[in-house]
């Protein structure tokens, strides 16, 4: 993959209902993550770049975290996701964050300019990337400069109530995500791999974020659906199938709670 060629292997297809998840995901953060974004000196007139900032939801939070003294990058290898995100911030009228097309790994932005590096549910989608990943992010801050790393245990995700064929969706993107040798599970590993690029860790915290699932929300199961169909792990019908059954938890009146494992490393920069 070229810096400009979209990531082959991310197959969350952007659709209403996801920009919604993304959305709802940025707002829980800024609640959730409050402590650690100070920590990591995510405040005012920092200077910022987001890896992997997909279309644009925590891109919005960080610009008004940092204010207008501040600066906020966006790097996405997915075409639509920058597309999506410059349009957000346009429409928020945001002028202080620009957005670019390249690789987790190798950004293509300078060295040692960032304050706070960010990244946000990427290396679940990288298996075997991982270590470059985080080792480029720690690349991209000054000394003294962190880098804020969060990512999931995908395999202790739930719904209660569920149903047999949102179970079955599940259990097929775990597969999915597994055939392609990425680890669903990596949130466990972000303090060691912060360590393993040579930063020190000043926090590594992990909690499960239950809440109701709001309507019309998906997951991101079912935002692979099409890369499950092309790599023959399910078929129409089966999509087919989890629509109604994600229609049908529309319908509830009482909201099923999702519970996700999730976890979040603040590192930083030695000075010398
Ligand atoms: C699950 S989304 C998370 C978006 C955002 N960080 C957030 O938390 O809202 C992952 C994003 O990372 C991007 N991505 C994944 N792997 C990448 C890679 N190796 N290089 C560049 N972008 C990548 C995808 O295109 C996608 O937009």
């Amino acid at each position: 993959m070229t810096a400009t060629e979209p990531d082959a292997h991310y197959a969350l297809r952007l659709s209403p209902d996801e920009l919604e998840r993304y959305r709802f995901m940025a707002q829980r953060a800024r609640v959730q993550e409050a402590d650690l974004w100070e920590l990591a000196g995510l405040r005012a007139g920092a200077r910022v770049v987001d890896v992997g900032c997909g279309p644009g939801a925590m891109l919005l939070a960080l610009a008004e975290c940092v204010g207008p003294h501040g600066a906020v990058a966006g790097v996405d290898g997915d075409p639509e996701a920058v597309a999506t995100a410059r349009s957000v911030l346009a429409g928020a009228g945001i002028h202080r964050a620009g957005v670019r097309q390249g690789r987790a790994d190798a950004t293509g932005l300078p060295a040692g300019s960032y304050d706070v590096a960010v990244l946000r549910h990427v290396l679940a989608h990288n298996g075997g990337a991982e270590q470059r990943i985080v080792s480029h992010l720690a690349s991209l801050v000054r000394p003294g400069g962190h880098v804020y790393l969060l990512d999931v245990d995908a395999s202790a995700a739930g719904i209660d109530p569920s149903s047999p064929d949102i179970e079955d969706m599940t259990e097929r993107y775990a597969r999915w995500h597994a055939e392609r040798g990425n680890d669903v599970r990596v949130g466990r590993r972000l303090a060691t791999l912060a360590r393993s690029a040579g930063l020190e860790v000043d926090a590594f915290r992990g909690w499960f974020d239950i809440q109701p699932l709001p309507v019309g929300v998906r997951g991101p199961a079912w935002a692979a659906r099409d890369a499950m169909v092309a790599s023959g792990i399910a078929d129409a019908g089966d999509v087919a199938r989890w629509g109604a059954a994600a229609a049908a938890m529309d319908d509830r009146s009482e909201r099923p709670e999702i519970m996700i494992a999730v976890f979040a490393a603040v590192a930083h920069r030695p000075a010398s």
